[in-house]
């Protein structure tokens, strides 16, 4: 049995909170795209479109991160990515609105990095922002190198506050339940949210919204990094603590469905098919996607209904999670 769409929204809100995003983002009927594949209703949720330093699905994520950072006194924050990561750029700009310090602890770039992935794209944007920024090696734990970080920032007056991979904890998927809520308000007959999968509180967050409503949704998470075991364990952990901060804990859950096939050869690296599923979009919908996420999850969507996996009847909404500086990085 579901709560009630407000009982849910005033949980949510009774959290910390900060604004940072242009909410609600659009929900856009994909028309040439649907008509092309003949298959389902083929929607897309622009939160590409959250307003902040390009946009992408973190700015959901720190309104509820950052507010607790705030609420908490912080005055730095730490957190970490790979030298594209969209998470350390939004991290940046937000906290260069809300006058904290921001320190990313940027793991080395790959041994295939091209000279644009090295220096452009995010990396680029995190410099202007004015983080501090620190390259740590490749196989370093992040976690611990955020904690050495932390305690001289403590040594030295500071408060720090650490947000992990992806801002990815119960509290920051929190943004993901709120778009569950928006997605439902703004159609109600979703039928399937596909979203690419990394951190996982962005299909944590969503899995959660829906199961609390009581809205039988499937939201399918697509690997893209070929560590499918991973990523379905990261959302799944994050499951029961969402559910609870929510107060939904007498809620069932779904299965956490994260597909896996369509990584290519792992993280970051090009994959043919998710560069035709890009070029497919940006012809038909002059839409732009990444290489590293919504091109790999929007080609598993292509696949999906070319294989007949959905049906003529369901209602598809692409969550189409942002990435836009990695064009420049990949260029
Ligand atoms: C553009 C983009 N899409 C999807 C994801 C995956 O989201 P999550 O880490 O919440 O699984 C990320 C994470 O970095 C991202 O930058």
């Amino acid at each position: 049995m579901g709560m009630n769409i407000s009982k849910i929204r005033k949980k949510l809100f009774a959290a910390p909170h900060v604004s940072l995003g242009h909410f609600p983002t659009p929900l856009e009927f994909m028309k040439n795209l649907t008509h092309n594949l003949d298959g389902p209703q083929l929607w897309i949720k622009r939160d590409d479109c959250t307003g902040l330093a390009s946009g992408g699905n973190k700015t959901r994520k720190l309104e509820f991160a950052l507010g607790d950072a705030l609420a908490q006194g912080a005055d730095t924050i730490l957190t970490t990515g790979g030298v594209q990561s969209n998470h350390a750029r939004q991290t940046a700009a937000a906290c260069a609105r809300l006058g904290l310090r921001c320190i990313l602890l940027l793991v080395a770039p790959p041994d295939w990095a091209t000279d644009s992935y090295r220096t452009s794209g995010n990396i680029h944007l995190d410099k202007i922002f004015g983080a501090d920024i620190h390259i740590i090696p490749q196989g370093a734990d992040p976690n611990e190198e955020i904690a050495a970080y932390a305690a001289n920032v403590s040594d030295t007056g500071g408060k720090a506050y650490m947000i992990p991979l992806g801002a990815s904890t119960a509290t920051g998927a929190l943004g993901y339940v709120a778009c569950a809520l928006e997605i439902f308000t703004e159609n109600p007959n979703v039928s399937h949210v596909i979203s690419a999968a990394g951190s996982g509180g962005t299909q944590a967050g969503l899995i959660a919204g829906f199961a609390a409503l009581g809205e039988d949704v499937i939201c399918e998470g697509i690997d893209i990094d070929a560590e499918r075991n991973r990523t379905e364990q990261r959302t799944r952990n994050l499951l029961p603590d969402i559910m609870s901060l929510i107060g939904a804990d007498h809620v069932t859950l779904p299965p956490v469905i994260v597909r896996d096939g369509y990584a290519g050869e792992g993280y970051g690296v090009i994959s043919p098919l998710a560069e035709t599923a890009k070029q497919q979009v940006a012809h038909s919908e002059g839409l732009i996607l990444d290489s590293a996420y919504t091109g790999k999850a929007m080609s598993a969507l292509i696949a999906g209904v070319k294989e007949g996996r959905y049906g003529k009847d369901d209602t598809i909404v692409f969550l189409h999670t942002g990435g836009f500086p990695l064009t420049f990085a990949y260029s």
